[in-house]
């Protein structure tokens, strides 16, 4: 079978450390070892309010991002989502396989609320309401789903299992919390198979690789660094200079002990976990061997080193991102071209898919 891979990521906001360590670096990585394709799930992106043109800038930046940090668009297919026409085309096959209570399990509707706060252009009214909504659906009772609630919204996972299944990936990498989707998205691929009697669907692999599968918010390591935290001391963002990131690192929360010797000890710590497992992770080091080096250390020194790893290897990637948004025409073009090749191989799969089950397809 072909290793194929597909992963993607909103254009909600700035990419953070938590996206670029928990996915981005690893879809780096891995373009070497088998036929890839990195996606900007903008249709995603509009199951909460969107600004028209901010959600257009910020696609293109995204894209810009993922170029920056290392895909190489001869090695990997990079396009946006709703340019893919497959994917909304699936997402409706797949949804009419999938039990309202398998969605209504999903635990990332609780984070919704907040990634709803976020969006400047939504007034606080409308922020209350969404949230309110979404706080009712996270129960197994879908009969008392308001009425206002948005179908898309509660429907997100689905159009994540077509973007997947679209491709007939059979690999998908991602950071920890995007693990109960992709168990979704294996569920749904075994209703399909066993629903038309065709072994159609490979069962996509999740790959939640190194070492910061789950990056936390620096001002609380119990939280996850997230876009939506109100705090942007809480987070590291690509576009930071070498300033906001000495800053947000030297204010970041840690405990007044030094460095322990051994991962267990610092397993009980979780600003300090956080701290360390960033370093392990940028400088592609395993926590242990980040411990051996610094243990006996406090924190304030720590943290310098922690900095100028960080700006050493964030820095280029920001530049390059910018340097790229200065020609915008060439991200287009880039994007044009992948969406030619997404289009080629899912319309491919799509006659396929309905051949199976009986749609006109003459
Ligand atoms: P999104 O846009 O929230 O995040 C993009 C990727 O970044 C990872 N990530 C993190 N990893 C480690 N620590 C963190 N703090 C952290 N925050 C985010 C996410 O796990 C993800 O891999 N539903 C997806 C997007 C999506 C997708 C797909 C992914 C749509 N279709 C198909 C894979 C395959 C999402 O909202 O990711």
């Amino acid at each position: 079978m072909v290793h194929r891979i597909l992963s993607g990521m909103q254009p909600t906001g700035n990419l953070h450390l938590g996206n670029y360590l928990g996915a981005l670096k690893n879809w780096v990585k891995l373009q070497d070892t088998a036929e890839c394709y990195y996606c900007v799930v903008d249709l995603h992106a509009i199951t909460v309010p969107q600004d028209p043109q901010k959600l257009k800038q910020a696609t293109r930046e995204t894209a810009a991002a993922y170029i920056a940090a290392g895909i190489d668009t001869r090695k990997s297919t990079l396009f946006v989502q709703s340019a893919v026409s497959a994917h909304a085309e699936l997402g409706w096959i797949l949804s009419t396989l999938t039990p309202l209570g398998w969605l209504g399990r999903m635990t990332q509707f609780k984070d919704t609320k907040a990634r709803i706060k976020y969006k400047a252009n939504v007034s606080e009214e409308e922020q209350k309401k969404a949230a309110a909504s979404i706080r009712k659906i996270v129960v197994d009772d879908v009969s008392i789903i308001p009425s206002d609630a948005k179908l898309g919204l509660f429907a997100y996972p689905v159009l994540m299992a077509a973007d997947i299944l679209a491709y007939k990936a059979t690999h998908v990498p991602v950071g920890e919390d995007q693990k109960q989707h992709l168990e979704l998205t294996r569920d749904i691929a075994g209703a399909f198979n066993r629903a038309y009697n065709a072994e159609y669907f490979p069962i996509p692999e999740p790959q939640i690789l190194g070492e910061a599968t789950r990056v936390m918010s620096l001002r609380d390591g119990t939280k996850k660094m997230s876009k939506s935290d109100e705090s942007d001391y809480s987070r590291i963002n690509l576009t930071d200079d070498a300033d906001a990131i000495a800053l947000k690192i030297k204010k970041a929360k840690t405990d007044a002990d030094p460095l322990p010797e051994t991962v267990a000890e610092l397993e009980k710590r979780p600003e300090a976990y956080n701290l360390v497992t960033i370093y392990a992770a940028l400088s592609d080091s395993p926590r242990g061997a980040v411990l051996e080096a610094h243990t006996g250390e406090q924190f304030s020194t720590f943290k310098k080193d922690l900095t100028e790893m960080a700006v050493a290897k964030l820095l280029p990637i920001t530049e390059k991102m910018r340097r790229l948004l200065a020609d915008p025409v060439e991200i287009d073009q880039i994007l044009i071209r992948g969406e030619e090749h997404a289009n080629a191989l899912t319309q491919k799969h799509m006659r396929e898919i309905k051949d199976i089950i009986g749609l006109w397809n003459v």
